[in-house]
């Protein structure tokens, strides 16, 4: 029996070592850690348990077939991340430069697998050179089987991306699939194409970082939903996010016991909203004060930052925060906005997640980019994405909802079970000046200068007296309740009890069909 355990110790030796010392230190001297280092600070300590460590490649040709390591460049297995299940694979830049062979994509596979049939999340911790070159197609298969399962497994267990290095070609289309993406500055990459075909494709300059770097994918592609500083910030934020998350789809999100008092009110939320509507507040303010321990997991935190999403806790239970920000763009909702939006009211509705939405919105952004880009299209999401969803929906109207984004936003219409408006709330098809000028032309046609502008004030006033207040929709019932904006927090709350067993759904079908 020892011989045979030193033999089993020496192959787990041999796969520990992975592409060795020196590819080791080549990876720390980049400021990357070592696929088992990341494992180690994501997993509870001792949690881990490895599968399929002594596989290696079957390639024969292109001088691979004398150099197998065991585990084939991937460390792939199950652990826990604060108690609760979690299925994981992280690739070993050291090993084949964590390039995808048939095996490693195998080995992949399994653990996505499991996450299925156990219902659980998937974490993946991405560092490869992408297809494993010497395996040409059987490469790009591995690739297909996984993108295969990364659609399966949407809506049924998390799916949470951590890029750590390059990650390039079709392999980008894994994590892109995956419901949350998380790059570090400076040593993670995405690009379908790289910078020397770019360059010869198109004759554009553009370095690695510009690119596809993590402030390129956070502030402007949108690719990446979290950006950190370092490895060990990241995989922080990865264990934050998992904490707001159900295991899978059957279940409810984890629900803590909430130390910030139920009822606590705030005062300052009165006088939050300026005494003129063309003046900029922070919606953050208001999420601050209004969620427990004033927290706010951000998603997306750089792009489209004229709405805000994330996660946040009230009385202990997670909920999706959706928000337009007035301090950005006058929380104008535009193309990015509304793909933004869309993508995170999905995943909530998916995960039984329930939607608490801040309105101050004066409506979609005019212009030719924005109607050449398709704001039809792209504002259609986030309609057909607040009209399906059926978890519980809350929202609370504080200044601005103009227009068709009133109704966008979580109005009664579109199944919002609790709305509610502050006495400050304008709800009117569209702001003052700007009905005046179309109701009331041909009677301003008639004057000029400040008699014409002395008309134009006078309607407006008399226009935000019968319409920009949230009284007419509250008449309606269109508004269940005018709340004193210092009570939001309580009214939340009491709302998120009465609807924590809402029943809800569609009709039966196939799928949808969201305008993509
Ligand atoms: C096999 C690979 C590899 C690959 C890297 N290596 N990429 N081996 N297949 N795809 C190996 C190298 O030979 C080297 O081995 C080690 O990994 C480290 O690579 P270096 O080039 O020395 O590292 P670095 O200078 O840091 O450059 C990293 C890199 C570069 C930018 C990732 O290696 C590179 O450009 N690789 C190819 C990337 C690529 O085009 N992949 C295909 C994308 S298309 P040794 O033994 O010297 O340490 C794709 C299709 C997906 O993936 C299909 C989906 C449909």
């Amino acid at each position: 029996m020892r011989d045979e355990l030193k033999d089993l110790e020496r192959r787990k030796a041999e796969a520990l070592a992975g592409g060795g010392e020196e590819r080791l230190r080549a990876q720390r001297a980049r400021g990357k850690l070592s696929a088992r280092e990341r494992l180690d600070l994501l997993l509870d300590p001792g949690s881990f348990l490895e599968l399929d460590m002594l596989v290696t490649h079957r390639a024969s040709d292109f001088g691979l077939a004398d150099q197998r390591i065991p585990g084939d460049g991937v460390v792939t297995g199950l652990g826990e991340v604060s108690g609760r299940p979690v299925y994981v694979f992280s690739q070993d830049f050291s090993v084949f430069g964590g390039s995808l062979s048939e095996a490693h994509a195998e080995k992949i596979c399994k653990v996505m697998d499991l996450a299925l049939r156990n219902g659980a999340p998937v974490i993946g911790l991405n560092d490869s050179g992408g297809a494993r070159i010497q395996e040409g197609v059987v490469s790009l298969g591995g690739y297909a089987e996984i993108f295969l399962r990364n659609t399966l497994l949407s809506g049924v267990v998390p799916q949470l991306s951590a890029i750590l290095g390059p990650c390039a070609g079709g392999a980008v289309y894994s994590p892109a699939i995956t419901d949350f993406v998380f790059m570090v500055r400076g040593t993670s990459h995405m690009f379908v194409t790289g910078p020397s075909v770019v360059k010869t494709v198109t004759h554009e300059d553009v370095t690695l970082d510009e690119l596809g770097g993590a402030d390129t994918h956070a502030a402007r592609s949108g690719v990446a939903h979290v950006v950190a500083d370092g490895e060990p910030e990241l995989l922080r934020s990865v264990r934050d996010l998992l904490s707001f998350l159900p295991l899978n789809n059957r279940e409810d999100p984890p629900a803590g016991s909430g130390r910030d008092p139920s009822g606590r009110r705030d005062d300052a939320l009165r006088d939050i909203v300026p005494a003129s509507p063309n003046r900029p507040y922070d919606m953050k303010r208001v999420i601050a004060a209004v969620a427990d321990d004033g927290e706010l997991f951000e998603i997306h935190a750089r792009f489209a930052p004229n709405l805000l999403v994330g996660f946040a806790r009230l009385a202990g239970r997670p909920v999706g925060v959706v928000a337009n920000q007035p301090a950005v763009l006058a929380g104008v909702l535009d193309i990015d906005a509304s793909i933004k939006g869309a993508r995170f009211i999905r995943f909530c509705d998916a995960f039984n997640i329930p939607l608490v939405t801040f309105v101050d919105v004066p409506g979609f952004l005019p212009g030719t980019a924005q109607e050449f880009g398709g704001i039809i299209r792209h504002g259609a999401k986030l309609l057909y994405a607040y009209c399906e969803a059926t978890v519980p929906k809350l929202t609370v109207i504080t200044r601005k909802a103009y227009g068709g984004a009133y109704d966008v936003m979580s109005s009664k219409h579109v199944r919002g079970d609790l709305n509610f408006a502050w006495p400050t709330a304008e709800i009117a098809v569209m702001g003052p000046d700007a009905a005046v000028e179309i109701v009331h032309k041909r009677e301003l046609a008639e004057l000029s200068g400040a008699e014409r502008a002395g008309l134009a004030r006078q309607r407006a006033e008399e226009y935000r007296q019968r319409f920009a207040n949230p009284y007419v929709a509250a008449e309606r019932g269109y508004v269940d309740a005018v709340i004193d904006p210092r009570d939001t927090r309580p009214e939340l709350i009491r709302g998120l009890r009465a609807l924590a067993n809402k029943r809800d759904a569609n009709p039966p079908r196939k799928h949808g069909n969201i305008p993509l």
